[in-house]
């Protein structure tokens, strides 16, 4: 595990995007795996820029993300794909078909699990998967429990997920109860994974998944295990890491 703590979110979205971009420039057609949330913008925001100067060609780029809602899809503003092609592939040359997120609409969602596992496996694996980091140790939706979740499977989410996600809806019915998530198995079979994280909040998790117990009550605590793996913060989220290791 490799950790890289920068001043500040500016500096860590653009480590991360150097590393993304690298990958394109190395593997034209690779597969890289991304993530939503507040924490990935900057570093997508690098990647457009630099597709805009011509540096980066993303014209043979297939991409596959971590997670999506059960019930939504790109026409409503809370779906990971509305938030895929706002922040990302609106504005790059990537085709559309070569975008994959889990379809949060599909009739039948254990086989749509199956077939995104299926999907990831036939186009060859993982390059390069990007993570945030949630409060308690979450990554993809894979909440801490009692045991790793394997592979892409559909989650019941928390109460608490629940009642936070509930400012962005009209009403509660709307709020979503389920969804489809990359297991941890799945993160764990990409060939290299970036994790980013900042701010104050996720210093305690930093530190418990960099040097914790590999545990199912801390998810990211699994990449542990993982050989090539690189976690990104910023001072914030760095500073239980340098209080309790000296730097
Ligand atoms: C997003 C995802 C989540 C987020 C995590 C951190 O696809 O799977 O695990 O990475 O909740 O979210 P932010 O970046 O908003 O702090």
């Amino acid at each position: 595990m490799k950790l890289i703590h920068c001043k500040d979110y500016q500096e860590m979205s653009k480590k991360a995007a150097e590393i993304f971009a690298a990958q394109v420039i190395l593997k034209p057609d690779c597969v890289l795996g991304l993530a939503t949330g507040s924490t990935p913008v900057g570093t997508y925001e690098h990647l457009i820029e630099w597709y805009k100067a011509g540096i980066l060609d993303f014209s043979q780029v297939k991409t596959v993300n971590l997670d999506e809602y059960v019930g939504l899809d790109e026409t409503s503003d809370q779906s990971y794909r509305y938030f895929m092609n706002h922040n990302l592939f609106d504005h790059i040359n990537i085709d559309k078909a070569n975008t994959n997120v889990p379809n949060g609409k599909a009739p039948d969602i254990a086989a749509e699990t199956d077939r995104y596992e299926a999907l990831i496996k036939s186009l060859g694996g993982i390059d390069v998967q990007l993570l945030g980091i949630g409060n308690n140790g979450h990554i993809a939706f894979n909440e801490p429990h009692d045991a790793f979740d394997g592979r892409t499977h559909e989650v019941q989410l928390t109460e608490s997920t629940i009642q936070a996600n509930a400012r962005f809806f009209a009403s509660m019915d709307d709020v979503p109860k389920r969804a489809v998530s990359m297991g941890i198995g799945t993160i764990m079979q990409a060939r290299k994974i970036v994790l980013i994280a900042n701010g104050p909040k996720k210093a305690d998790i930093i530190y418990e998944t960099c040097f914790g117990p590999i545990t199912p009550n801390v998810p990211a605590s699994a990449l542990q295990l993982h050989p090539d793996v690189t976690i990104i913060v910023d001072e914030d989220a760095y500073a239980a890491v340098a209080a309790k290791c000296g730097k």
